[in-house]
């Protein structure tokens, strides 16, 4: 059986943003592994084996003979993924030597101690949304800024250099614009990380750039320390930015939802895993097994490139045996893989929790007579970024 699967979209009904499309439901019912033509920006068009079952995606990222789906190309064109620094671009020594460096910043202490300066960005970004008056988008006024707001203060990035920087953020992963538009980008982007990690090596700040500088600036060239800060300012934003839009979207959508996460301040934890799951935001996740295997008594061979759709696993009854396509955000456990598992699992986690969690029931709580301004039909989603998300979401209140 075979089927395309265009690797950004992660196939949602056309209306329907919450899950997945009818043709990746059948394929997670298909007893055989299908093998679906697909494209990646970075890996061009191929036939890749779709995973969509809850269990069998895990066992796949919990199994190292599963490698990294991409790598650092050292000979190729530099864009946002094709660096040296990317974590996502190595296994091994080498993927633990680089995430050691890292996984310091990341702490749940490190994380809990961001909390005032997160509040404080929710703060005023609500205060920014309500003085554009109702219409104004919760996308550009609120979901954007936050966590780019939050990544830029992890980085020590000066707030007049902010707009630049979420500019050619959003350029960078957008895999519509053309490889000519990626290239020009990314050298504006690894100039400005260039020239901040040059100050940084003068001078280190308080912050995760300061703290890698200061504790690894002599085993990381500079070209290393840019690949580093673009991961986090790119996998940090977009990810944490989409999942509010989208959010606040499915509870506008389900209104007794949405009273429990305004309502009850113990929800707020609980709901976020469910949004999590529910949404799936992150594209397919992409390995390459490295020798014959088998997965669920079905062959994969050596060279085959994996395709594991969480979208798909999380609306499977391997994850939640209830209802999975349901929004039940006082669900329990809520078990999901949006975080990924195993050795690449998500380096931010805690922080994109910690965003969420003060973002969503903060919003609901300024404006509580929040509702979207136009046809829930014409909302516009982002099917064509590596994350998905909503383009634009008109608010009143
Ligand atoms: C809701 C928000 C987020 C989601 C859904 C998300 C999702 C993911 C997923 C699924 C992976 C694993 C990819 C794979 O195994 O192929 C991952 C890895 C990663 N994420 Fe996130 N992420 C989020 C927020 C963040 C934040 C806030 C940061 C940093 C500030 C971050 C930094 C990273 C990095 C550096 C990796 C690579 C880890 C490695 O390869 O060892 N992410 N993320």
């Amino acid at each position: 059986m075979t089927a395309s699967v265009p690797m950004p979209h992660n196939r949602r009904p056309a209306r329907c943003p919450f899950r997945p499309d009818a043709g990746l439901e059948r394929l997670r019912e298909d007893p055989e592994l299908p093998r679906v033509p697909t494209s990646n920006p970075q890996l061009g068009e191929f036939e890749a084996v779709l995973v969509t079952r809850f269990e069998e995606v895990r066992q796949v990222l919990s199994d190292a003979r599963y490698e990294a789906g991409f790598a650092f190309d050292r000979t190729g064109p530099r864009t946002v993924m094709n660096q040296p620094g990317i974590l996502l671009n190595y296994d091994g020594a080498e993927h633990t030597h680089y995430r050691r460096m890292l996984s310091g910043a990341f702490t749940v202490k490190r994380v809990r101690s961001l909390a005032p300066a997160i509040l404080r960005v929710v703060d005023e970004r609500l205060d920014a949304l309500e003085q554009a008056g109702p219409g104004a988008d919760l996308i550009e006024r609120f979901a954007g800024p936050v966590p780019l707001l939050v990544i830029c203060e992890l980085l020590g990035i000066p707030a007049e250099d902010r707009d630049g920087v979420q500019r050619r953020s959003a350029v960078g992963t957008d895999v519509a614009n053309s490889l000519q538009t990626q290239l020009k980008n990314f050298a504006a982007m690894a100039a400005y990380m260039g020239d901040l990690i040059r100050r940084q090596r003068a001078d280190p700040g308080d912050d995760i750039l300061g703290d890698l500088v200061r504790r690894h600036g002599d085993e990381l060239s500079d070209d290393e320390l840019i690949g580093m800060g673009n991961s986090i300012l790119v996998a940090g934003h977009e990810t944490v930015s989409s999942m509010i839009g989208l959010s606040t979207l499915a509870l506008l959508r389900d209104p007794e939802q949405l009273a429990i996460v305004r309502d009850d301040e113990d929800a707020a934890s609980g709901a976020v895993e469910e949004l999590l799951r529910l949404l799936s935001v992150a594209p397919p996740l992409v390995r390459q097994a490295s020798t014959d295997l088998q997965l669920g008594g079905r062959p994969v061979k050596a060279g085959e490139r994996v395709l594991l759709s969480t979208l798909a696993a999380h609306h499977g009854t391997g994850a939640v045996p209830d209802e999975p396509g349901r929004l039940d955000v006082r669900r329990r456990p809520v078990a999901h893989l949006a975080f990924g598992y195993g050795a690449h699992q998500c380096i931010g986690q805690q922080l994109a929790r910690l965003e969420l969690q003060i973002a969503l029931p903060a919003l609901l709580r300024r404006l509580p007579g929040l509702r979207i301004a136009v046809d829930f039909d014409d909302v516009e989603y982002r099917d064509d970024a590596l994350v998905f998300g909503v383009t634009r979401l008109p608010v009143t209140w």
